[in-house]
C-alpha cells in the first residue's frame, strides 16, 4: 500500500515518526543518528527513513512548509501507516526578546490564523494541543541534557509575509511565545485520529530585535532539540 505522496509500505515506518520541514534535514538525522536507516520514501523528495535510535525503532521524515503539507503527511501517517507518534522538530521565529537563538520551545498550544481548523467543522474555537505524555518526556529529556526551554503557546501561521497590523504584537501580548507554520494542524489531525504529536521548535530569528544565528550554531542548536526528540522514541 501506498499513497500519492508515501511509497512506503505498511509496516515500513515505525510507531513514532519525527519530522522536519526540511526533508534533507531528516536525511541528516538518519545518517547522523539513526542505526541501519532505510530510505521509505523519495516522492516529491519528501525523504522519510527508518532506523533504531538506542535499539528503538524510529522514522524521520520531512513534512514540508505550512499547513497543509503537514496536515497531508501527518494525515497520511497516522491513518494509513498506524504511527502512534509524530513529533515535529522545527523553527520558529521568536516573540520575546529575552529568548536566545537556538533556544527551544515545546509547543504546549497552537493558537492559529489558519482556516485549516474549519475543516473539522466544530460548534467553536477548538485549543489545539500537544500530547501531555510527549511533553512531559520532552521536558525530562531536556533537563537531562541540559537544553535550554521554554514551554508554552505558540502561533502557527498560514503567512510568513503577512501584511496584517501589529500582528506579531497583538499574539504576543496573548503570551505566544513565537511563531512557526505546521503546530496546530499536525495537533488537530493527532486529536482527530486518537495519536499523540508533539512540536518543538528551535529559535531561529527574533521578530523584535535583530539577531541571526550563524549556520554553524544554528545546526547545534539543532542537534541539541534531534537529542530531546529522539529521546521520546
Ligand atoms: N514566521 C513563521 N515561521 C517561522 C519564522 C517566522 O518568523 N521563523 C521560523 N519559522
Amino acid at each position: 500500500m501506498s499513497t500519492p505522496h508515501n511509497a512506503a509500505n505498511k509496516g515500513d515506518i515505525a510507531k513514532t515518526v519525527l519530522m522536519s520541514g526540511d526533508p534533507l534535514r531528516a536525511k541528516f538525522i538518519s545518517e547522523n543518528y539513526l542505526e541501519n536507516p532505510v530510505c521509505f520514501n523519495t516522492v516529491r523528495n519528501m525523504f522519510g527513513y527508518t532506523g533504531t535510535y538506542k535499539g528503538k525503532p524510529v522514522s524521520v521524515m520531512g513534512h514540508g512548509m505550512g499547513m497543509p503539507s503537514i496536515g497531508i503527511y501527518s494525515y497520511e501517517l497516522f491513518n494509513f501507516y498506524d504511527v502512534e507518534n509524530i513529533i515535529r522538530i522545527g523553527s520558529a521565529g521568536s516573540y520575546r526578546t529575552d529568548l536566545k537563538l537556538g533556544d527551544l520551545v515545546i509547543a504546549e498550544g497552537a493558537c492559529t490564523d489558519s482556516n485549516y481548523v474549519n475543516s473539522f467543522d466544530l460548534p467553536g474555537h477548538y485549543a489545539p494541543i500537544a500530547d501531555f505524555g510527549l511533553l512531559r518526556k520532552a521536558v525530562e529529556a531536556a533537563e537531562k541534557l541540559g537544553v535550554r526551554y521554554e514551554v508554552g503557546n505558540v502561533v502557527s501561521s498560514d503567512v510568513f509575509y503577512n501584511g496584517l497590523d501589529r500582528v506579531n504584537e497583538r499574539w504576543a501580548e496573548m503570551g505566544c511565545i513565537c511563531i512557526e507554520m505546521e503546530a496546530a494542524a499536525l495537533y488537530m489531525n493527532a486529536a482527530k485520529a486518537k495519536k499523540h504529536a508533539l512540536c518543538m521548535v528551535s529559535i531561529s530569528d527574533h521578530l523584535f530585535k535583530e539577531e541571526a544565528l550563524s549556520a554553524e550554531d544554528r545546526q547545534t542548536s539543532f542537534r541539541n532539540m534531534m537529542e530531546v526528540a529522539l529521546e521520546l522514541a
